[in-house]
């Protein structure tokens, strides 16, 4: 039997895994649910998958993906829990929501299940993601494995353990900002050097696309590859002495720090 993915809440990441399920599964093992319908249907529609209540995507799929708020998450559990109470088909709860633990969801559903969690990024929603992932001891081998490979049209899957879930989401999670005010600084030097706006963030982005390709693949330190670009005397090194006088790096990881402190706040 085909295992049905069912996606609760089509929100900005619930949509975007939606979208990554569709890149290898067909839309008919998809069904979507979402407070506002409207917002189901029209990301159904565009899927060829199917719009439902919350209480059928709970009776009908196989992996249940809870996309709501965290502080949505109880009111969503009063009601699909008693739908999961009648199920005699096994399911699997993918829950995204920040700062709830495994342990936590299994509370909501009012006994152990089958958990996987998750903390995407939004590059998710171009097949560029980063997906962290720990499965609880519920998880089955089959599923287990037809889940990653089914989502694997999301981007890079990570397992990580629950304990570092608030560390990497600062990195993978909230690095997208991060990243995006590097790509527009990097664009505004060159707009003050006289390039048009639209070409400098072309150049910006296409940059760090290419210099993380070149990491990934060769495998080599980041501080090598800064050393391949300075040449002795040259204006790169100029450049990168700006950076080190202004304190780059150490804001950068300030960044990552304040943020996995906010998120162990948050979850408190
Ligand atoms: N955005 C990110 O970068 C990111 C990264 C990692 C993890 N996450 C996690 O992803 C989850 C969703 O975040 P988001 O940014 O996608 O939020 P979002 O865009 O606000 O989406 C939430 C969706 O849930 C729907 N919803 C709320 N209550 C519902 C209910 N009872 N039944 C069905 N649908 C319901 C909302 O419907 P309406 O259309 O009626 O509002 C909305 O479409 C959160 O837990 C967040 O922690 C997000």
């Amino acid at each position: 039997m085909d295992k049905i993915f069912g996606f609760i809440g089509a929100g900005n990441m619930g949509g975007a895994l939606a979208r990554a399920a569709a890149r290898k599964l067909p839309g008919s093992n998809i069904v979507i649910s979402n407070r506002t319908p409207e917002k189901a249907a029209a990301l159904a529609e565009e899927l060829g998958a199917r719009a439902v209540s919350n209480a059928e995507a709970a009776v009908s799929a196989r992996y249940i993906f809870l996309g709501v708020k965290p502080q949505m998450m109880a009111a969503l559990f009063d009601e699909i829990r008693p739908v999961l109470d009648e199920r005699e088909e096994p399911f699997v709860l993918v829950s995204m929501a920040a700062g709830i633990s495994e342990a936590r969801i299994c509370e909501l559903a009012g006994r152990d299940v089958p958990v996987i969690r998750i903390m995407p990024n939004t590059p998710c929603s171009v097949g560029q993601g980063v997906v962290l992932y720990h499965m609880n001891s519920l998880v089955g081998e089959e599923d287990a494995r037809y889940f990653l490979y089914s989502m694997s049209g999301a981007g890079l899957f990570v397992e990580l353990a629950e304990k570092l879930f608030d560390a990497g989401g600062a990195v993978s999670g909230c690095g997208p900002a991060f990243v995006a005010m590097f790509i527009e600084a990097l664009a505004d030097g060159g707009v003050d050097c006289g390039l048009p706006r639209k070409t400098a963030t072309e150049l910006a982005a296409q940059t760090l696309i290419g210099t993380s390709k070149l990491l990934m693949e060769s495998g080599k330190h980041p501080g090598l590859l800064k050393d391949e670009v300075c040449s002795p005397g040259g204006s790169t090194i100029e450049g990168v002495l700006a950076l080190e006088d202004a304190g780059f790096r150490s804001a950068v990881a300030g960044a990552v720090i304040a943020a996995c402190s906010k998120t162990k706040e948050l979850g408190k």
